[in-house]
């Protein structure tokens, strides 16, 4: 090697052996994989007459699809280096005359373009490439209007420290030994079955040698014929110059030179050439001694000039011989860099077909990529090009799937998505399930599952269950009841008298609600005996509220004024605009729940009026005002009374979602409609956008979006569906509200919602910027983050993401006790241990 010239591009390397009587097998060479594109299977195998190799039919391994064909080519073996052939040859064998064009793809890869247009008589591609998996696809993708085809494809096993490009594959260009003949040489001749073409340019000189050139301890075992003869300058004092084009001028070549010294050299004869390649590319010299086979490759690629490659070798002043070359090999590199997807979802998505005898016509080929033909019911995970992609979720509804739901769907690691809906599925719903970390949402409805959903499932948080249509299948709302019959025993023998009361007040309020009372309600012809007692007149409301002397605030759809109730009951009375038909149908949504709920976190209704024009409401009176007023005026909310507003409207809120069946989206929760009382308890009022659908249909489409602007959840409003999970990213606001106390939109502000402007401060990690100056730094700060991280995760724009309240309201206690660990003498009125996640206050009258 020569050691002057530095930082070249080209840097050939020589190889050369000794001479050994190592036999050529002669047999089929072991590893050799031939595929017959056209034979049916009865015909298959057949041996082909010239090279006597055996070829079978490709009926076992092909599928055929609308868009794609793809060869799934068996008994590859992963990390070995093959020569992939694969060959075109149209014979108008559909009767239209129609020359194919079509892409070939290796895996997600793009291989080539086939045009049989323009290659009337037929081609070849190969390509030098080591698979990444234990098997091999060559997929056909239709690009136009014709049908792709392939006549044959094979795969040849070479050594592995023969042909190693730099990086990706190599691409064949041509091959050709240097000769005046008109044979192309093969397998057998050839041990890898690489095809050699002739090739003789006029101004050059033939040598030939008659006597053998022995070639077996070559790694690159070139046929002895392919060395037999080599061309020389016929102007001997002029370079050997070989050009070729190539397909695009970024190409990156790669050439592989055979140099056999096949003249009888004299004494005092020498030859002695360098390699060039461009200015810039030379290597040399090379003085190839006889008896030995020189294989001269660059190791790194090279660019040529635009399209264009010359390749010339050049006899150096020392030399009395013009140069020798026997036979080249020239390929582009080419880069494959879609990962295949994740070898264990592949494992998995497979084991599931086969479990499950599908056979659809897209489950060709790799699952997820090329993402043009992703399997259909998958969605695919695509970090980036080196990174394999993960499926996402799997939707084989109404796939006439049988049997159990199968133990393999573990192994899809990153599923978010199941959805298995509208099959005959039999069996239980399994356990598994439940620890598969990053599922949100399975849809098992519409199947014959039995038995009861395990625990693990219903408890897990965030997750999106249907179940659905499955008669034979006990449903969460049953089971838990059942459960809470039976678990009432030990409750009772553990707790004390209050929270038995509680409990039986509870079951109460659940039997009331799912009893037939449930209906549409307030309905005038048949009231109920307790919307009865609560109906007042309105000359009554006029009287409790001293003809409307006291206004406390303006309402959604009307007036709020104070008023006593046999002059001692302190109460609220909204009055609602005669004139507004919308208002009449909040109004009686409002009366509805509100008789049909109860929690110590909902402000109560006392009751209502309901005479022609004259609507009210008379509720509980709230002396302390909304949390709105007391963020923005002058008076002092430490951190702990914060922390406990926050919990007081969660409980609420969680109440409506778990505690009420079916549940209860409240659709307007603002901190103007968190009230406080006299005790600063707080308590969710206003419900009269308030909407109330069946478990199970959680993902309510509703015609009419409403809301606050602020606090209206962007999921919902763009896609009409409701979810409770709509009030967790409202309460979220709230949260952040109560943190900041900054407005929910300023326009000033750089980013004019609230989220989006905490977001962008906290990247830059101030969190004293984010919390209100009003609390002066006096709060603990773990507390801090950890209500500040929580109410980020309600605004989380998907919903799936969003934490159910239960875990908000847990969360928050969690803040509330760090809070008071700080304090600790902290002595609060309300005791933060309650066991019961909702309702312990006792009511008198138990709706
Ligand atoms: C195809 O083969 C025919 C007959 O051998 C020949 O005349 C023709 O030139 C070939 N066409 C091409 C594009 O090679
Ligand atoms: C032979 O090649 C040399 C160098 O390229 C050139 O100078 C010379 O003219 C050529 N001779 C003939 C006869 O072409
Ligand atoms: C080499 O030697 C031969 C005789 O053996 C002679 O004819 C020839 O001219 C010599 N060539 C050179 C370049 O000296
Ligand atoms: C050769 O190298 C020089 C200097 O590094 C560079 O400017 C020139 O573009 C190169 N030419 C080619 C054909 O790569
Ligand atoms: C051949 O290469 C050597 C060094 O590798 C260099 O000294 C010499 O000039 C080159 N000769 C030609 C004709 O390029
Ligand atoms: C691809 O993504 C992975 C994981 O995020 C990262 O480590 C890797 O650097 C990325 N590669 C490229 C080329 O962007
Ligand atoms: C389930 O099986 C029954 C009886 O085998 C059949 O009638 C019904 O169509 C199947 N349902 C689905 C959704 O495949
Ligand atoms: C899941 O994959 C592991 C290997 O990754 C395998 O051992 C196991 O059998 C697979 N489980 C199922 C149920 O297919
Ligand atoms: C579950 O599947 C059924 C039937 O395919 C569909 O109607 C329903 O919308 C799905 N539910 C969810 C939550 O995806
Ligand atoms: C559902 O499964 C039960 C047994 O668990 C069976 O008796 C019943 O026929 C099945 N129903 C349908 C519609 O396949």
């Amino acid at each position: 090697m020569n050691k002057k010239i530095r930082g070249l591009l080209l840097a050939f390397l020589i190889q050369y052996f000794g001479i050994s009587g190592f036999l050529q097998a002669q047999d089929q060479q072991q590893g050799f994989i031939n595929l017959d594109c056209g034979l049916q299977a009865n015909e298959s195998p057949y041996t082909e007459p010239t090279t006597k190799l055996t070829f079978t039919s490709d009926a076992d391994f092909i599928k055929t699809g609308k868009s794609s064909r793809i060869q799934n080519v068996p008994g590859v073996t992963q990390g070995t280096n093959y020569l992939i052939v694969a060959m075109f040859v149209y014979g108008n064998y559909d009767d239209l005359n129609a020359h194919p064009k079509f892409d070939l793809y290796l895996g997600p890869n793009i291989w080539t373009t086939v045009d049989l247009q323009r290659k009337v008589n037929g081609t070849r591609a190969e390509i030098i490439h080591i698979p990444r998996s234990n098997s091999l696809q060559v997929c056909l993708v239709k690009t136009g209007t014709t049908t792709p085809l392939i006549s044959a494809l094979e795969l040849r096993p070479l050594r592995d420290d023969t042909y190693i490009p730099q990086s990706g594959s190599l691409k064949n260009l041509f091959r050709v030994y240097l000769t005046d003949s008109k044979d192309t040489i093969r397998y057998p001749e050839d041990v890898h079955d690489r095809l050699w073409s002739p090739f003789f340019m006029s101004d050059w000189e033939l040598i030939r040698t008659s006597l053998p050139v022995d070639t077996s301890d070559n790694e690159y075992d070139i046929p002895e014929d392919v060395l037999a003869t080599a061309a020389t300058p016929g102007n001997v004092s002029a370079p050997l110059t070989i050009s070729w084009n190539l397909e695009t001028p970024n190409d990156l070549v790669y050439a592989y030179l055979h140099v056999a010294e096949i003249q009888d050299l004299r004494d005092n004869d020498t030859r002695e050439f360098n390699i060039s390649a461009g200015p810039n590319v030379s290597y040399g010299p090379v003085s190839p001694e006889e008896s030995q086979v020189y294989n001269l490759f660059n190791t790194s690629p090279v660019k040529c000039q635009g399209v264009i490659c010359h390749l010339q070798l050049i006899r150096t002043q020392d030399s009395t011989l013009p140069p020798i070359l026997n036979a080249i090999e020239a390929f582009t590199s080419l880069e494959f860099p879609q990962s295949e997807t994740h070898a264990n979802d592949v494992a998995a998505i497979k084991s599931i077909e086969k479990s499950y005898g599908l056979s659809r016509i897209s489950w060709q080929g790799d699952p997820c990529v090329p993402q043009q033909f992703l399997w259909d019911g998958l969605t695919c995970e695509y970090t980036n090009m080196s990174t394999p992609p993960r499926i996402h979720s799997l939707d084989l509804s109404s796939s006439e799937l049988t049997g159990l739901i199968v133990p393999e769907i573990q192994n899809l690691t990153q599923l978010q998505k199941l959805d298995l809906s509208n099959n005959n599925l039999t069996g239980g719903v399994p356990e598994f399930l439940a620890k598969m970390k990053s599922l949100l949402v399975i849809n098992l409805s519409g199947n014959n599952l039995s038995g009861s959903v395990p625990q693990a499932l219903l408890d897990k948080m965030g997750l999106n269950l249907n179940i659905q249509g499955n008669p034979n299948l006990c449903s969460s709302s049953s089971c838990n009841k059942k459960k809470n019959s039976i678990m009432l025993p030990v409750v009772a023998s553990l707790a004390s008298l209050a929270a038995i009361i509680a409990v039986v007040t509870l079951l109460l309020v659940c039997c009331i609600k799912k009893g037939p009372s449930r209906g549409k309600g307030l309905s005038p012809s048949q009231p109920s005996i307790e919307t009865k007692k609560r109906r007042f007149t309105y000359s009554e409301v006029l009287t409790m509220t001293n003809n409307t002397e006291r206004v406390l605030g303006k309402g959604g759809f009307g007036m709020v004024y104070h008023g006593y109730i046999n002059g001692t009951e302190e109460v609220a009375v909204k009055l609602l605009s005669p004139s507004s038909a919308q208002g009449y149908k909040e109004f009686k949504t409002e009366v509805e729940l509100l008789l049909r709920v109860y929690h110590t976190n909902l402000v109560s209704l006392v009751g209502y009026c309901d005479e022609k024009d004259h609507l009210a409401l008379i509720y509980q009176y709230m002396a302390n005002g909304d949390l709105k007023q007391h963020l923005s005026g002058s008076s002092f909310m430490s951190w702990i009374d914060r922390l406990n507003i926050a919990i007081d409207a969660a409980l609420g809120l969680e109440y409506l979602h778990i505690g009420c069946k079916p549940l209860i989206v409240h659709r307007d929760v603002k901190s103007s409609n968190i009230l406080l009382d006299d005790h600063f308890q707080a308590k969710l009022a206003d419900f009269g956008l308030s909407r109330s659908f069946p478990v199970g249909d959680e993902t309510h489409v509703s015609t009419l979006v409403a809301g606050t602007p602020g606090y209206l959840d962007h999921e919902y409003y763009q896609t009409n569906r409701l979810s409770e999970k709509s009030d967790v990213f409202s309460f979220g606001v709230v949260l952040l509200e109560i943190i900041t106390n900054k407005p929910v939109i300023d326009q000033t502000r750089e980013k004019p919602h609230i989220a989006e402007w905490v977001k962008v401060m906290l990247t830059r990690g101030d969190i004293t910027n984010v919390m209100d100056p009003k609390l002066q730094g006096v709060y603990d700060l773990g507390s801090a983050w950890k209500a500040l991280e929580l109410a980020m995760t309600c605004v989380t724009p998907s919903s799936l993401e969003r934490p159910n309240m239960s875990h908000v309201v847990h969360e928050l206690k969690e803040c509330l006790i760090s809070e008071n660990k700080r304090t600790r003498d902290i002595v609060t009125t309300r005791s933060l241990d309650i066991n019961l996640s909702f309702g312990t206050e006792v009511s008198p009258k138990a709706r």
